[in-house]
């Protein structure tokens, strides 16, 4: 059975080279994120923490799925070779002081989500901190989040590598995430315009294909700039799409690198 360790204190004592922060509910996306990692070392560390600073909605929190061994099973499979799982008290012992996201952080789930990105960074920089991994691996469904992290770390000029890992997909196109899981059928089903749409080669016509579903709501569409996450113009070298929106009250982002149009 794989290790979990978890006291801080029992953390000290090791060290490990790859290290893959989650919030459990574990799925093929984080699996292939620790085989990514598996890949590069054997001493590979998941932490499971559901961050309570990152919902900027308590209804989310409440809702989010815990699945403590079926995670254990399955980081253990993918290779990892121990999982940390914090209390809150670990994380957060004291008062907490927040690292600022700053202004890419107000923008796109930022302007959605409120002080979501600065709870994001301070629990990532707590778990480095704690965890002291040469290099740590987040995957691009979240590209905001990667670009924030890998901000923070050129900031604080942290020793550590941020690798970025592909989006997976379940075979009908939906980026996998843990809150799929509270899609009914329908809702499953509404959910596919948001892959259809990045399949396209304009924002508008994504915008064309995302209108044609009722049961999405769309939050925002940007194709943006991979290096600095502003609008993207047709001189940007990597544009990226970005699309965040709802289906059932369920929220759900993807993005997808887009060829030379707008
Ligand atoms: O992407 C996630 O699962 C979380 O935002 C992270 C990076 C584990 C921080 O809580």
């Amino acid at each position: 059975m794989i290790e979990v360790i978890k006291s801080v204190d029992d953390l000290a004592r090791q060290k490990y080279d790859l290290f893959v922060p989650t919030m459990g509910a574990l799925h093929a996306g984080h699996q292939s994120l620790i085989k990514l990692a598996k890949e590069k070392s054997d001493q590979v560390l998941v932490s499971i923490f559901v961050n309570p600073l990152q919902f900027e909605n308590k209804d989310d929190l409440a809702k989010y799925p815990k699945t403590l061994e079926a995670d254990l099973k399955l980081a253990e499979l993918a290779g990892a070779a121990a999982v940390f799982a914090p209390s809150y008290e670990d994380i957060y012992p004291g008062e907490i002081t927040k690292i600022e996201a700053g202004a890419i952080g107000d923008l796109y789930e930022g302007k959605s989500r409120g002080d979501h990105f600065s709870g994001v960074l301070t629990v990532v920089k707590r778990l480095f901190d704690l965890t002291r991994p040469a290099a740590a691996i987040f995957g691009e469904k979240d590209f905001q989040q990667l670009f924030l992290i890998k901000q923070m770390v050129k900031q604080l000029n942290l020793p550590i590598e941020i690798i970025a890992a592909p989006i997976i997909r379940e075979v009908d196109g939906l980026a996998m995430s843990s809150r799929n899981v509270r899609l009914d059928e329908a809702g499953r089903k509404s959910a596919l315009i948001i892959s259809k749409a990045l399949n396209k080669d304009s924002i508008s016509d994504m915008h064309e294909v995302l209108a044609t579903e009722p049961g999405f709501t769309l939050d925002y569409l940007e194709v943006i700039d991979e290096e600095t996450f502003l609008p993207a113009t047709v001189n940007t070298k990597n544009k990226r799409a970005i699309i965040a929106g709802w289906v059932n009250g369920v929220r759900l982002l993807d993005n997808k690198r887009m060829g030379s149009s707008l």
